[in-house]
C-alpha cells in the first residue's frame, strides 16, 4: 500500500493559521506595532483552550460510559488527562508574561479600534467553565454574556450548561463508592441514617475533639456537609453521600484502592486553583494596563474580573472538605475486612 506523502506545512495547515492575523490598525492606516502580539497571543490561548476542551470532553465521555467502575483502568486515563489539563493551564498562566511586555501606551495605539470585542466573548473559555460545572446562576454578571455574545454563541454556551458537567459526574461517581454499606464489613447493611454508621459516629467524635474552642461551631458545618442536617446545606452541588466518600478517600488516600481516586480529587482542586491563578494574573495585568477604565467589552473592567475570580470556583465544595480532616494519628482504625479490601489484594 503506497502511503500519501505528508508535507509539514500542509499537515499543520499553516497557510491558514499563519495568514489569520488581520490587524485592525493596518486596515485603519494606524501605526500600532503591538497589535500583532495582541492577536497572536489571543490565538495561542484559544488553541490551548481547544486542547483543554478536547481533554475535558474525553473525560466527560469516560464518566458517561457504564464502564467506569471503581476498579476500571480508565480512571487512570481520567487522572492522566486532568494532569495534562493542569500542565497546559500552568503554561497559560505563564503566557501572561508575554502579554505584559506590551505597555499601556502600546495598547492605546489600537485599543479603540477593538470595541466592543473582548476576551469576554471567548466562547471556549465560557464553555470550559460550563463543562467543568459553573452554573449560569452562579456566574457573576450573567447579563454580560447573554448580551455581549452573538445569539448562536450564547446557545453554544447554554448547551454546555444544560449538559451533565464534570462536577455532576463527580457527584454520581463519589456516591457510588462501595464499602460503607457493605454488611460483610460492618455486620449490617447500613442503608439507613449515616449518622448511625459506626465509622461516621466515631469520626465525628474525633473531629469534634480536634476543634479549638473558638471553632466549636464547625461541628454544625460538619453535620450539614456530611449528613445534610440544617440550612447550610442548601444550594450545595455535592450531596452529603458524595462528600462522605470524598472525605473518606482523602483520609485514607494511602491505601492502594484509594490512591487514584485521591489523585483525581487533587487534580480537580488543582484545576480550580490554576483557573483562579489565570484569572488573577489576567486581572492584575488588566488593572495595570487600563487602570479603572471600562473594558472594551463594556464591563466594569478590573472590578468585573475580580468578582468573577472570587465567584467562579467550581470545586470549592471539595476544598471545603479539607477543613473537616483530622490528623493521621487520630484516624479511626478501619475494620480488618475493609483494610483488606483497600489493599493490593482487594
Ligand atoms: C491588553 C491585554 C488585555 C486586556 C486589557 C484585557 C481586558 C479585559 C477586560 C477588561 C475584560 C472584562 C470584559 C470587558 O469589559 O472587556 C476581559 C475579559 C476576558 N479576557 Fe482579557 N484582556 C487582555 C488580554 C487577554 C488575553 C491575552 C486573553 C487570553 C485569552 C484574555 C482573555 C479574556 C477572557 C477569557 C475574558 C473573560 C473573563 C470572564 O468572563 O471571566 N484577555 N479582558
Amino acid at each position: 500500500m503506497s502511503q500519501k506523502e505528508v508535507y509539514y506545512k500542509d499537515y499543520l495547515q499553516l497557510d491558514k493559521i499563519l495568514n489569520a492575523q488581520a490587524l485592525e490598525s493596518d486596515a485603519a492606516g494606524v501605526d500600532a506595532h503591538d497589535e500583532m502580539l495582541f492577536i497572536v497571543i489571543h490565538q495561542a490561548y484559544e488553541l490551548w483552550f481547544k486542547q483543554v476542551l478536547f481533554e475535558v470532553d474525553s473525560i466527560l465521555d469516560i464518566f458517561n460510559s457504564p464502564k467506569l467502575e471503581d476498579n476500571d483502568p480508565t480512571l487512570q486515563t481520567v487522572v492522566h488527562r486532568c494532569n495534562r489539563i493542569n500542565t497546559i493551564l500552568k503554561v497559560l498562566v505563564e503566557q501572561m508574561n508575554i502579554m505584559e511586555t506590551m505597555t499601556s501606551l502600546d495598547f492605546l495605539d489600537f485599543r479603540d479600534l477593538l470595541r466592543p470585542a473582548s476576551g469576554f466573548q471567548s466562547v471556549q473559555w465560557k464553555e470550559l467553565e460550563a463543562k467543568l460545572g459553573l452554573a449560569f446562576e452562579a456566574r457573576h454578571g450573567k447579563h454580560y454574556y447573554t448580551s455581549q455574545l452573538r445569539p448562536e454563541d450564547v446557545d453554544q454556551v447554554k448547551q454546555n450548561e444544560r449538559a451533565t458537567s464534570l462536577l455532576e459526574y463527580l457527584n454520581v461517581w463519589l456516591e457510588r463508592m462501595p464499602f460503607m454499606h457493605d454488611a460483610t464489613i460492618w455486620g449490617e447493611a447500613f442503608e439507613s441514617n449515616p449518622t448511625d454508621h459506626p465509622f461516621w459516629k466515631s469520626y465525628r467524635d474525633v473531629y469534634t475533639g480536634s476543634l479549638l474552642e473558638i471553632e466549636s461551631a464547625n461541628i454544625e458545618q460538619f453535620d450539614s456537609v456530611m449528613f445534610g442536617i440544617g440550612e447550610q446545606n442548601k444550594g450545595r452541588r455535592l450531596s452529603p453521600k458524595a462528600c462522605r466518600a470524598a472525605l473518606f478517600i482523602t483520609l485514607y488516600q494511602g491505601y492502594p484502592m484509594l490512591q487514584q481516586p485521591y489523585q483525581l480529587l487533587d487534580a480537580l482542586l488543582e484545576t480550580d486553583t490554576l483557573m483562579a491563578t489565570w484569572r488573577s494574573r489576567h486581572m492584575n495585568m488588566v488593572g495595570r494596563m487600563i487602570g479603572t477604565r471600562v473594558g472594551t467589552g463594556n464591563s466594569s473592567g478590573r472590578g468585573y474580573l475580580k468578582a468573577a475570580m472570587d465567584k467562579h470556583y467550581v470545586f470549592q465544595e471539595l476544598a471545603q472538605l479539607n477543613g473537616l480532616l483530622v490528623r493521621r494519628g487520630a484516624l479511626p482504625e478501619l475494620p480488618d475486612a475493609l483494610r483488606a479490601r483497600l489493599g493490593f489484594g482487594g
